[in-house]
C-alpha cells in the first residue's frame, strides 16, 4: 500500500509511522504546506520523497488544494495520512480522498474538535483526555472514528504536560491504525468502523 503523509511542522506522528516499518505500507512521500517544516528534512534524510508547498503562494484555498491534490496523486497513494497537518481542507479535496484519508486529533472526539484541545480539557476539569484517529470527511474533526486512546488528566497538569502524555499515545495509535488500513481491516459500515451491522 502506497502512503503519502501530510505535515505542517516537526511531524512527530509522521516519524512514528515511518519508524514503525509497517509491513505492506510504503511511505511514498511526505508533503508539507510549509517548505521549512522540520519533518521534511527528517524524511529526506531517510530517502523519502518530499514536497514543500507554501500555501501562502496561492491566491485561494481552492488553488492550494488543487495543487496539493496534484502533488499527492503523483505518488498514487492508497492512503493519505494527515499528521499534524494544520490546514482546513476544502470539501472538494476531502471528497477526492473520501475513505482513504486519515487524521489524528488530540482529543476524544466528538469532544473538543478544533484547536487548544488540551487546555480546554483542563479548563473543563476533565479527568481523562486522549486522541482520536478518524477518516477525514468534509466536516472538520468529524469522520468515522478508527481508534482512540485515553490518558488521565492529573490535578497539576498543564497544557504542556497533558499534550506530552497524549502525544505518546498518538505515536502508538497512529502507526497501528495505518497497519490496520494496510491490512484491509478498516471497513466503514453505516458510517462506523467495526461494531455490528445495523439489524
Ligand atoms: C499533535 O498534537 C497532533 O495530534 C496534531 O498536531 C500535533 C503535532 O503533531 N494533529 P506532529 O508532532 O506534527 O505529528
Amino acid at each position: 500500500k502506497n502512503i503519502v503523509i501530510l505535515i505542517s511542522g516537526r511531524g512527530s506522528n509522521m516519524q512514528a509511522i515511518v519508524d514503525a516499518d509497517i509491513p505492506g505500507a510504503r511511505i511514498a512521500a511526505v508533503i508539507a504546506n510549509r517548505p521549512d517544516a522540520a519533518g521534511l528534512a527528517w524524511a529526506a534524510a531517510r530517502g523519502i520523497a518530499t514536497v514543500g508547498l507554501d500555501h501562502k503562494q496561492f491566491a485561494s484555498r481552492e488553488a492550494f488544494d488543487a495543487q496539493l491534490a496534484a502533488e499527492i496523486d503523483a505518488f498514487a497513494p492508497d492512503l493519505v495520512v494527515l499528521a499534524g497537518f494544520m490546514r482546513i481542507l476544502t470539501p472538494a479535496f476531502t471528497a477526492r480522498y473520501e475513505g482513504r484519508m486519515l487524521n489524528i486529533h488530540p482529543s476524544l472526539l466528538p469532544s473538543f474538535p478544533g484547536l487548544h484541545t488540551h487546555q480546554r480539557a483542563i479548563d473543563m476539569g476533565c479527568k481523562v483526555a486522549g486522541c482520536t484517529v478518524h477518516f477525514v470527511t468534509a466536516e472538520l474533526d468529524h469522520g468515522p472514528i478508527v481508534a482512540q486512546a485515553v490518558v488521565p488528566v492529573l490535578d497539576d497538569d498543564t497544557e504542556t504536560t497533558l499534550a506530552a502524555r497524549v502525544l505518546q499515545q498518538e505515536h502508538r495509535l497512529y502507526p497501528e491504525a495505518v497497519r490496520r488500513f494496510a491490512a484491509g481491516e478498516l471497513q466503514i459500515r453505516n458510517g462506523r468502523i467495526g461494531g455490528v451491522d445495523a439489524a
